[in-house]
């Protein structure tokens, strides 16, 4: 039987709920030609909605998404290679054609085909520059060949805070930019998993990607899609489960995609007919076993400044950690202290700030602390 219930994963078809008016808009600016850079936490669904668009555009013959991956970049030679095969495996679907593409394009590249024996193993394609020395028009390559074939092109870029870590980075996201924004037929959605990295990137004026285009946020899925979604996942499986108990968990998990998905998913095994308070209770005491080990990970990379300075959030202090009630409370020395905690908890994507509100960016993880901490 498939699996009522996708975590861990980009979610896609009958696991994929709500998300109607970002899927409309993202819609809307990649047939207009309009870039766009996602944020949200982590897990609420950055990739899944990226994904979605891109398959309801699979049959518009006048565009082309072509999504690609940079997280195991580690330096712009990567990226050039990654981008310029991604670009020509995804806007054709013929593999002859891979080959005349790369030589038309891209005639200092050398292309790289394996086939394997093995029936229905995928064909493994790349290009590479001779030395690694890659020229910039891998940067051009989506225009020319959407002018050339005649439609436009969207490049979907996930984990593109990647390209902060490059050597460099400064000059190469100049480079981009200054590439990327003459192009008429090409347009880029720009998105990844370090929040924080990526505010920096496409918010701070003094950034090349400051103002590329639409910056669109991700709010949390409501809660009645939460529930009718799955209720609707238990009934398939002739399962039940109660609206009442589909909020009590939305709420416990504080509405994050992956984790409603995933404490669905364990009340569902903790159930044979229809869920109960205690098959709740259980999923809840089974998902924090599950990620303890991760938790304590976390901690354990922590000073205890900064130990002390996470259970302060954990215990909702979120507006008055600078006071001096809370400084003494949990020890955190100064308010000099708190700013600079600040500074790494958030680089470590463990808190968030927003309007001078703290908050743990997990909540299950906010939830262990106060218990384990
Ligand atoms: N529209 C949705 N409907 C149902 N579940 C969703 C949806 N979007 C996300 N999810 C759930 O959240 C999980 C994480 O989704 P996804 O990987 O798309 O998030 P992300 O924001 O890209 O995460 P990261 O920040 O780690 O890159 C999925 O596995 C799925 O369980
Ligand atoms: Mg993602």
């Amino acid at each position: 039987m498939e699996n009522p219930f996708i975590y861990g994963v980009a979610t896609h078809g009958d696991c994929f709920t709500d998300r109607e008016k970002e899927t409309e808009r993202l819609k809307m600016n990649f047939t207009h030609g309009i870039n766009t850079m996602i944020i949200s936490p982590r897990r609420w669904g950055k990739t899944s909605l990226v994904n979605r668009v891109a398959e309801l555009l699979a049959d518009n013959d006048k565009v082309k998404v072509v999504r690609m991956d940079t997280f195991s970049c580690r330096t712009e030679e990567d990226f050039y290679k990654l981008f310029a095969t991604e670009i020509i495996k995804q806007t054709s679907n013929k593999v002859e054609q891979w080959i005349i593409d790369a030589k038309h394009f891209l005639s200092n590249l050398v292309p790289h085909l394996t086939m394997s024996t093995d029936p229905g193993s995928e064909i493994s394609f790349s290009l590479e520059a001779i030395n690694n020395k890659y020229t910039s028009d891998v940067l051009t390559l989506p225009e020319r060949i959407a002018k050339e074939k005649g439609f436009s092109v969207v490049v979907c870029i996930d984990e593109f805070q990647q390209i902060a870590d490059f050597r460099h980075s400064m000059s190469f996201q100049k480079k981009l930019r200054s590439v990327w924004q003459l192009q008429q037929n090409t347009s880029y959605c720009l998105f990844g998993s370090k929040r924080h990295i990526l505010m920096g990137m496409f918010g701070k004026p003094s950034f090349p990607f400051y103002r590329f285009g639409d910056l669109m946020f991700l709010e949390r899925i409501p809660v009645s899609y939460w529930t009718t979604y799955i209720q609707k996942r238990f009934e398939t499986t002739g399962k039940h489960i109660s609206a009442e108990l589909c909020e009590k968990l939305c709420e416990y998990v504080e509405s994050n995609s992956s984790y409603v998905q995933q404490l669905a998913w364990l009340i569902w095994t903790f159930t044979t007919d229809t869920a109960t308070d205690q098959s709740f209770e259980l999923a809840k005491e089974e998902i924090m076993r599950q990620n303890h080990v991760l938790f304590q990970k976390y901690i354990d990379e922590l000073s205890s400044y900064q130990i002390s300075m996470m259970r302060a959030i954990a215990n909702g202090h979120s507006t008055d950690l600078s006071t001096k009630n809370v400084i003494e409370e949990y020890n955190l020395a100064s308010t000099a202290n708190v700013a600079s905690m600040r500074k790494s908890l958030e680089a470590r994507e463990l808190i968030e700030v927003s309007a001078k509100s703290y908050t743990i960016s997990d909540p299950l993880f906010a939830k262990w602390i106060c218990k384990n901490v």
